[in-house]
């Protein structure tokens, strides 16, 4: 496994450099004047101030070559919830903060495997890595109040659909899995699995584009949550709850001055919890008021964070998955239950 370094200052190198001694071989980059090749390197590690304009700058400048190594891994100065999401937005697919134990870092690029890398397809890595980005970057613009940017979500939206119709859903979810963590693995599961579904029923190209337009943005409201809240183990407390159940609100207030973002993607993102009979949230709608492209993006939410690996959950099998999905009838409509059988099971 091939390491490039890439780092800000000299002192952030040469303690790299003192992380990575021998073990693997490395080449050294100062961030102002990196050239990467990203065809021979398997890890990049990125050792950056995100608060200096000029080293967003000069990020930016490499952001293809970086995008083409599989793994990178960022290093950011202060570990807060815009750091976080600026350096996934500038291709990060692992974060941590630089004081972290070389123990850990190491322990990641161990978990590295190149040869289940090169197993993935192509295009579904960069699709997987375009749509984190571009989910990052809508999450850094919620907590900075700046503007959230359509048209590179709608691009990113497409890849991942074109992706999918060209290596199937069972390879997309392996690929986001290896290589994308938390929020952002979810909200890229989700909008696989809803184009899946959409490709599986047959609907038109414009529907296919609200679907994964909705996707994409449908947790948008959960950057204004603290991550303690939405990472913590077991039972929320009951006001902890009802903070979590803000952010299809949150979600709907970030995008709704937006011009060119139609009402039915608005719609899902505010109504993606609701339920046919009535119990669910914010607004306890009953089924005639809940649209088709809602109830399809419900089922593969919910699908989604069933099968996803957390910090404090194992992944559940696609057929357990599926079995509490089909427990849901009455919440879920059943035409569609059954239908989405096949997503679920064998594509
Ligand atoms: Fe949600
Ligand atoms: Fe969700």
């Amino acid at each position: 496994m091939s390491v490039q370094l890439v780092g800000d200052t000299e002192a952030k190198l040469s303690a790299l450099r003192g992380i990575l001694g021998t073990r693997h071989p490395f080449t050294v980059a100062l961030l102002d004047d990196a050239s990467i090749r990203g065809g021979d390197i398997d890890v990049v590690i990125v050792d950056a101030d995100l608060r200096l304009v000029d080293n967003i700058v000069a990020l930016k400048r490499i952001s293809s070559e970086l995008r083409r190594i599989p793994q990178r891994i960022f290093l950011v100065d202060d570990k807060s919830r815009l750091s976080n999401a600026q350096a996934h937005a500038l291709g990060a697919t692992i974060v941590l903060p630089n004081t972290v134990d070389p123990k850990q870092l190491l322990a990641n690029l161990a978990g590295n495997d190149p040869s289940s890398a090169a197993t993935d397809a192509t295009d579904g890595r960069e699709a997987a890595s375009a749509g984190a980005a571009s989910i990052a970057s809508m999450f850094a613009s919620v907590l900075s109040g700046a503007d959230v940017d359509l048209v590179s979500t709608r691009r990113a939206g497409r890849q991942i659909a074109d992706s999918i119709a060209e290596n199937g859903l069972s390879d997309w979810l392996a690929t986001v899995r290896r290589h994308h963590e938390g929020t952002y693995q979810h909200c890229l599961l989700v909008t696989g699995i809803t184009v899946d579904f959409g490709l599986s029923l047959g609907v038109s190209e414009a529907d296919l584009e609200r679907l994964y337009m909705a996707a994409m943005f449908h947790d948008i409201g959960k950057a204004t949550i603290p991550l303690i809240i939405l990472d913590k183990p077991g039972r929320l407390q009951p006001e902890e709850r009802m903070l979590v159940e803000t952010h299809p609100a949150a979600g709907y207030d970030a995008l709704r001055d937006k011009t060119g973002l139609s009402p039915e993607i608005l719609d899902a993102v505010l109504h993606h919890h609701e339920y046919l009979d009535g119990s669910g949230y914010p607004h306890g709608l009953c089924a005639e008021s809940i649209p088709d492209i809602v109830r399809i993006l419900t089922i593969a939410d919910i699908f989604s964070a069933l099968i996803e690996h957390r910090n404090y959950k194992p992944a559940m099998h696609r057929e357990r998955a599926y079995e509490i999905i089909q427990g849901m009838q009455g919440k879920l409509e059943k035409p569609l239950i059954s239908a989405f059988r096949d997503v679920a099971l064998t594509r």
